[in-house]
């Protein structure tokens, strides 16, 4: 149930990276049911675009800028126009700085920063044209707080447990939402990401009772919660917001 009019976003075309993940297909079908025309682009989808309960799927490697720059000019040669961007594909890394292999940082910043922003700027140019765009991109808490405590590791695995490579790429992905909502922010267009905390998921339904009772709310996050704070940043009534990362964590940190 929204808390919006029925069908608000009818008429916008959405593009969502990692769209058939978790979070992804949350916010797939929450911009969907609000009436907007939905493209979820992944890597775990093959073959050509295909479509599936109002949704469009297509494949889509964000670490190419080829295959971005593609996407993009696909999505708005077939719909006339690209209104939304959300930015969700991501992977996640374990593992602390003085162990970490060379190839692991690289992956993961070139997924999770790079590719957040080479979607972005490939959107810039229709975004800016139509004076209308809403970019959302998804960092995380661990980008924000050093890392959360793990009181059930080991005193002497605390370290190797870390993981820094993946707080610097939302952290980035955190600053460059600032840069672009400033770079934007006269043509119509604003930027903004959602930082989510522990959020249940397949992944995570192992996650240890002791992180659960670090939350103050005392659970894990639904991604249907995620998807309701992009949804408000997605939405045309969200256009004084701009440049803002909001914490969904249940109270794990704020500043
Ligand atoms: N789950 C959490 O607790 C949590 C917390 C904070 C932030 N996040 C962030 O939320 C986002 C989604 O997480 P999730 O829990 O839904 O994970 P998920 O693994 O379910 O979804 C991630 C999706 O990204 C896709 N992907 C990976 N690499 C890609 C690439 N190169 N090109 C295109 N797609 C690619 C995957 O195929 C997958 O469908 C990620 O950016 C993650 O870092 C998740």
């Amino acid at each position: 149930m929204s808390m919006y009019a029925a069908n608000f976003m009818a008429g916008r075309v959405a593009l969502v990276t990692g769209g058939t993940g978790g979070i992804g297909s949350a916010v797939c079908e929450a911009l969907a049911q609000a009436g907007a025309r939905v493209v979820s682009a992944d890597l775990a989808i093959a073959g050509n675009a295909q479509a599936d309960e109002g949704i469009e799927r297509i494949a889509l490697d964000v670490t190419s800028a080829a295959q971005v720059r593609a996407c993009v000019d696909d999505v708005v040669a077939r719909h006339g126009r690209l209104d939304i961007l959300v930015n969700v594909a991501g992977i996640v890394s374990v593992g602390n700085a003085q162990d970490l292999p060379e190839a692991e940082w690289d992956r993961v910043v070139d997924i999770n920063l790079k590719g957040t922003f080479l979607c972005c700027q490939a959107v810039i140019a229709t975004m800016k044209q139509q004076k209308f765009g809403r970019i959302v991109n998804i960092g995380s808490v661990l980008g924000k707080n050093g890392g959360n405590a793990r009181p059930w590791v080991n005193p002497h695995e605390q370290d190797r447990a870390g993981n820094v490579a993946y707080g610097v790429s939302k952290a980035g992905v955190h600053i460059m939402t600032s840069y672009l909502a400033r770079e934007l922010a006269s043509s119509g267009v604003t930027v903004n990401a959602v930082a989510p905390g522990p959020v249940a998921s397949a992944m995570t339904t192992s996650f240890p009772e002791a992180l659960r009772a670090l939350i103050p709310v005392g659970r894990m996050g639904q991604a249907t919660e995620i998807a309701s704070a992009v949804l408000f940043l997605a939405s045309p009534e969200s256009g004084f917001v701009t440049g803002e990362t909001l914490d969904v964590n249940g109270g794990l940190w704020s500043d």
